[in-house]
């Protein structure tokens, strides 16, 4: 399976200094290096017409991600960007369900799965994030809870809507903490997904990607990356420095 490295610059860089963040990764990476590796930048709403523009304009094959979309189609809710609106802009990636957004703004499974809903229905491809809080690792129901997330995300959507999406493992306590998951928490959590979601006897998990995030650093990308059952890395921190990206992806073996 083709690896897919994504940097969630969150709530950083207005967007002329996105724009500089692009074309220095732009001319930084290796020529073609996205014929074998996806590479996939998600930047703030007010970076995304900026960053397409250019990529649209030097024919670049970096791919461009919303860090959310809206669960509603259009109408009265002032603030929200629908999946519509977003795929005009040729953005091909949303992230949904981001620890960030479930536990600062209360978005709960079913917002979740109305928003992946949207999304394919737009042509985007959703990146669904889940993953378990400390407290809920230690009282080991972590799986239970992680397929209960899973399950409801993606609640009524067609087979081939299915395998298209990009599972992303993101335990809260490795977010932004320094403290990644070794690569057999990192195992053991997809690997209970992947069964759990080649259960539903139409998925075909082997056309599905999973990745890994939380404090992925060039130090331990390596390692992670190179593992068969982890297809790539949501890469928050250390996106938002060209020299570590571009690290994070050249640790990838093709
Ligand atoms: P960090 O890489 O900063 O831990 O963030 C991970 C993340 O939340 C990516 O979506």
């Amino acid at each position: 399976m083709k690896k897919i490295i994504i940097g969630n610059w969150k709530l950083n860089l207005e967007h002329l200094e996105a724009i500089q963040l692009l074309q220095k990764l732009n001319y930084s990476l290796e020529v073609n290096i996205e014929d074998n590796i996806d590479i996939v930048i998600a930047p703030s709403y007010t970076s995304l017409r900026s960053l397409q523009t250019i990529i649209d304009a030097d024919n670049l094959k970096i791919k461009i991600s919303s860090q959310d979309v809206s669960a509603f189609i259009e109408g009265a809710y002032t603030g929200e960007v629908s999946a519509l609106q977003l795929s005009k802009l040729n953005i091909t990636h949303s992230i949904i369900g981001h620890s960030e957004r479930r536990t600062v703004f209360n978005e709960t499974d079913e917002t979740i799965n109305l928003k992946v809903h949207n999304a394919v229905n737009n042509n985007i491809i959703p990146i669904v994030c889940f993953g378990e809080s400390e407290e809920q690792r230690d009282t080991n129901e972590y799986l239970s809870y992680i397929l209960n997330q899973v399950n409801i995300a993606v609640k009524g959507l067609r087979k081939d809507k299915v395998e298209e999406i990009i599972f992303a493992y993101e335990p809260i306590w490795a977010i932004g903490t320094g403290k990644v998951a070794s690569v057999e928490n990192a195992i053991e959590v997809i690997s209970s997904v992947k069964q759990e979601i080649s259960t539903k006897p139409f998925y075909d998990e082997e056309k599905i990607r999973f990745i890994y995030g939380g404090s992925v650093s060039p130090t331990n990308a390596s390692e992670l990356l190179n593992t068969k059952i982890i297809d790539g890395a949501l890469v928050g921190g250390a996106s938002l420095d060209v020299d570590k990206f571009v690290q994070i992806i050249k640790s990838v073996k093709l």
